[in-house]
């Protein structure tokens, strides 16, 4: 596994976007149930919460030897101020089940830990249906169900998201 690098998705990385998000279609229509389509990298930049502040979501990139390896969709203070919200996390289908997704999320905890030190809690949504590919990752990285559970509905698809967290470590201040 090369090295990772993690820094914000720039408007020049959106093809590399695009290219990851369609390297992995069966995700997309798991949790959209449909294929992707030609402007979800732009959809993915501009989506957030409504009465979320444009600057509370970033989009980062993990880069290894400059090739975009894997995509971060993370929000500050959702839905409270000491909680960060993971809205995705998604590894280049080329790249999968090689130690990249594990990687990646160790670098986007600390950068929560260093950029917004007000945050004690990670959290994010797994869908029924992506289940199988999801659950044992997140688990592996410390996240556990709070079993709160709301019904999912994306155009035609139906089904349930349920909600999983991780409390970071205290941070020593001295
Ligand atoms: C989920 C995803 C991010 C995992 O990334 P990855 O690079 O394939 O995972 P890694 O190789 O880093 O695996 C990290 C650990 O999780 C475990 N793991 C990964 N996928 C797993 C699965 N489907 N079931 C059980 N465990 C799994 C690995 O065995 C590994 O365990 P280890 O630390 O003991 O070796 C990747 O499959 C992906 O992008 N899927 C599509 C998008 C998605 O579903 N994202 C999650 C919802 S936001």
């Amino acid at each position: 596994m090369a090295e990772l690098v993690l820094r914000l998705i720039e408007p020049g990385d959106v093809g590399a976007l695009q290219d990851l998000i369609e390297s992995d279609p069966g995700y997309t229509e798991r949790v959209t149930g449909n294929p992707p389509g030609a402007a979800d990298a732009q959809s993915l930049l501009m989506m957030r919460p409504e009465g979320l502040a444009q600057d509370a979501k970033v989009v980062l990139g993990a880069f290894a030897e400059e090739q975009l390896v894997a995509a971060v969709d993370l929000l500050r203070g959702f839905p409270n101020d000491r909680t960060a919200f993971i809205g995705l996390l998604e590894v280049h289908s080329r790249h999968q089940r090689r130690g990249y997704g594990g990687a990646t999320y160790g670098l986007v905890q600390r950068y929560v830990e260093s950029a917004w030190p007000e945050v004690r809690t990670m959290r994010l949504a797994v869908v029924d249906t992506n289940s199988d590919v999801a659950t044992g990752f997140w688990l592996r990285q410390g996240f556990t169900p709070t079993g709160e559970e709301r019904p999912y509905t994306y155009d035609k698809l139906e089904t349930t998201a349920r909600l999983y967290e991780k409390q970071l470590p205290e941070q020593d201040g001295s």
